[in-house]
């Protein structure tokens, strides 16, 4: 046997101004199911998450409650706890960034950082609210779109037209919080020198340690070049000072990944075999992995990894990102009743169903995933219900009525528990590379197998049959052996489930090599229902009641003041716009006159687009699905037109063509059909 492997593992530390959903909920199950197989195969895997409680939005909510800061996040606290322990979510320590551990180890980092010379300071101008006397950022600014005249835009860009511009391009600007017009003040920041890690970098994302979309995402942005990262924010700020700088404080984000540690620290408090150091130090074996979504990519890969290691700390050993979430196929919506949170779903459905289709969906790629409500009735009830449960509800009555509950020994089927046996190895190297998708196929293959041998076998008639009794003892014994191989196998993902086998099938819990034997010999407990089926009258409940939830409280997200801390846009997924925010896309027909390689890029092609009445230079990062780009020379696609001219290190980009896919080899870039001239315009 090798060494059992030490790993830390982390979720995203969700922000402490809003409830849970179900989009959150895909990645600390992912997480969390992840976590658990490593449990299961004896490894030493410890899983830390906390809550992310800094933040003017935060501060903001509190306020508007009319309660302090500390009460509002000890309050979403106890309901996020809340809502993961039901969702089976079992971490190992559920801290929060606003806590000592957190305070002692940010000021530690940053002043290691500035005596290495990675911290600079400099003065910028910003809009200030006179009235609350803050510094407003760009989301905390409301005015009139400088393009077309639209009132009441937020921030930096215009929902009507669709035009980006700074905040103070805005007319007639006022503080969204106050309503105050703001009046132009400076202030003196501090930046981490984010350019002085450009080469640690590049060779750490390409070192296996990113999927290869966000490595590709990440290489566009390195070669775009890295700028000073601002991490000071004034007072008043709910955060913590920087040390040394009264009435500055740390940026959220420069605490919250600190935060990982922190929640691991005050864990290794409790818990004295737990070292710290050996997992933190520049030298440490052990393992750490992140898992995070999608839109905060770039801190975790980078200004990350570059805060550790200018600290002299140890660097992640991967960074899983993970999709967005859809239900039946679009953004959650609250109108529609599919903007559903953990506690709403909890109210009328078992966690374990929603832990199953999340299984059965994710691979190991950042694509979405989609919750089709119908599909996720119709595959639980025929996987979960009809494959798995099914077999030991089959089976057990006839142990319990022929033999007093008593499996009999020998193996009915060799072939069988042979075959579940050579599927061991494959199932736990899908469930290692986080593919559960084809980890739960391999699963209910074996499930199929199963039912149809026992389907063949037909017990059932047998047992109507003199002198059959032995033979319908055998046979279901076996049953049950094979059911409780699949257990072995869904624990990660069906905890519940597995526990309640485990009492059904009167065994000690179950761990991965228990799958190599057979029991026989042995006493079954009285069978109960371990599953029942999802009714779908609960799913549209529980719709419906997402509903009310949108009458109920207006506070969560997105109302007087956007949710979220992060300075990039928290979502990634288009918000619905109006028709003419795309009518003003101009997207054209364009003609590809030439493409080629561009010295020194990794990720990018020089395009040279007809589109009919001119010539458009555009960079695009498509090199890795085109390696040779004189293919392209002569094709058509499809362009936008009136992008804003992007400066980039190679020169001006006058546009953007269009591809779909993840990334990588796996780019396509759209044509027309034939027929389409370029310039024509696409409507
Ligand atoms: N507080 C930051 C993370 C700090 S980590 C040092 C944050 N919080 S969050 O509450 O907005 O998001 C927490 C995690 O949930 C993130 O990884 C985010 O990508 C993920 N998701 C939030 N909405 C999601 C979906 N709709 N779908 C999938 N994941 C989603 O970001
Ligand atoms: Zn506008």
């Amino acid at each position: 046997m090798s060494e059992p492997r030490k790993i830390l593992v982390t979720s995203a530390l969700p922000y402490a101004n809003g409830s849970i959903h179900l989009g959150h909920m895909l990645e600390y199950i992912q997480t969390d199911m992840w976590v658990r197989f490593q449990k299961h195969r004896g490894n030493q895997c410890i899983y830390v998450c906390a809550d992310d409680a800094h933040g003017s939005a935060i501060m903001l909510r509190a306020e508007k409650e009319g309660i302090t800061p500390e009460q509002l996040i000890a309050n979403v606290q106890a309901e996020h706890s809340a809502d993961f322990a039901e969702f089976l979510v079992d971490f190992d320590n559920f801290h929060s960034t606003h806590a000592e551990e957190n305070r002692e180890l940010s000021s530690q980092i940053y002043l290691k950082l500035r005596d290495a010379g990675h911290i600079a300071t400099r003065s910028i101008t910003q809009y200030f609210d006179p009235e609350k006397k803050m510094f407003l950022a760009d989301r905390f600014i409301k005015g009139t779109c400088p393009k077309c005249g639209t009132e009441d835009q937020y921030g930096d860009n215009c929902e009507k037209c669709g035009a980006t511009y700074a905040p103070t391009d805005l007319k007639d600007p006022k503080s969204a919080i106050s309503g105050a017009t703001p009046v132009l003040k400076d202030s003196q920041h501090f930046f981490f020198k984010l350019p002085d890690f450009q080469e640690m970098l590049q060779t750490w994302t390409r070192s296996g340690t990113l999927q290869d979309a966000v490595a590709n995402k990440i290489a566009e942005w390195l070669d775009a070049g890295l700028q000073q990262w601002d991490i000071s924010r004034d007072a008043p700020y709910f955060g913590f000072e920087i040390p040394g700088e009264p009435g500055k404080y740390f940026y959220v984000w420069l605490d919250a990944p600190i935060g990982y540690m922190a929640s691991f620290k005050n864990l290794c408090d409790r818990k004295p075999e737990l070292d710290f150091d050996a997992f933190w130090n520049k030298d440490s074996t052990a393992e750490l992995y992140h898992f995070i979504g999608k839109d905060i990519v770039n801190f975790h890969a980078l200004f990350w990894p570059a805060m550790l290691e200018g600290a002299g700390l140890r660097k992640p050993t991967g960074i899983n990102v993970h999709g967005y979430l859809t239900v039946n196929g679009q953004k959650m919506s609250k109108s529609r009743g599919t903007f559903i949170k953990a506690r709403t779903y909890l109210d009328h459905l078992s966690p374990e169903y929603l832990r199953y289709y999340y299984a059965a969906k994710l691979g190991r790629g950042v694509d979405d995933l989609d919750l089709n409500l119908e599909d996720f009735v119709q595959k639980v009830n025929s996987d979960l219900v009809g494959k798995v449960v099914n077999i030991a509800s089959r089976c057990a009555g006839f142990i319990h009525k022929g033999n007093a509950g008593v499996l009999v020994a020998g193996n009915a089927a060799p072939e069988l528990t042979e075959a579940f046996l050579a599927a061991a190895p494959s199932i736990a190297e899908a469930y290692e590379a986080r593919d559960f998708a084809r980890a739960m196929r391999e699963i209910m293959g074996l499930a199929d197998r199963a039912n149809a041998w026992i389907a063949d076998k037909a017990p059932w008639s047998l047992n109507k049959q003199e002198g059959k009794q032995e033979e319908v003892q055998a046979i279901c014994a076996l049953g049950i052996n094979l059911f409780r191989q699949l257990v072995i196998f869904l624990k990660p993902v069906l905890p519940l489930l597995a526990a309640d086998a485990e009492a059904f099938l009167n065994v000690a819990p179950l761990t991965w090599n228990d799958h190599a034997t057979l029991l026989s010999n042995h006493q079954l407990n009285e069978f109960k229902p371990l599953m029942t089926r999802i009714d779908p009258v609960k799913v549209q409940a529980m719709t419906d009641a997402s509903k009310e939830d949108l009458t109920a409280s207006a506070t969560d997200t997105g109302d007087a003041v956007p949710a979220g801390n992060g300075e990039l846009a928290k979502d990634p997924l288009s918000p619905e716009i109006e028709f003419d925010a795309f009518a003003a896309v101009d997207l054209r027909v364009a003609l590809i006159v030439k493409a080629e390689h561009v010295e020194g890029a990794d990720k990018l092609l020089r395009l040279t687009l007809d589109i009919g009445d001119e010539q458009r230079n555009v960079f695009s990062g498509i090199k890795s699905a085109y390696p040779d780009p004189s293919k392209l020379d002569g094709r058509l696609t499809m362009m936008i037109a009136n992008l804003k001219p992007r400066k980039m290190k190679f020169g001006i980009s006058e546009g953007m063509v269009m591809a779909a896919g993840p990334g990588g080899e796996e780019i396509y870039l759209l044509s027309p059909d034939s027929g389409a001239k370029p310039g024509q315009r696409i409507k």
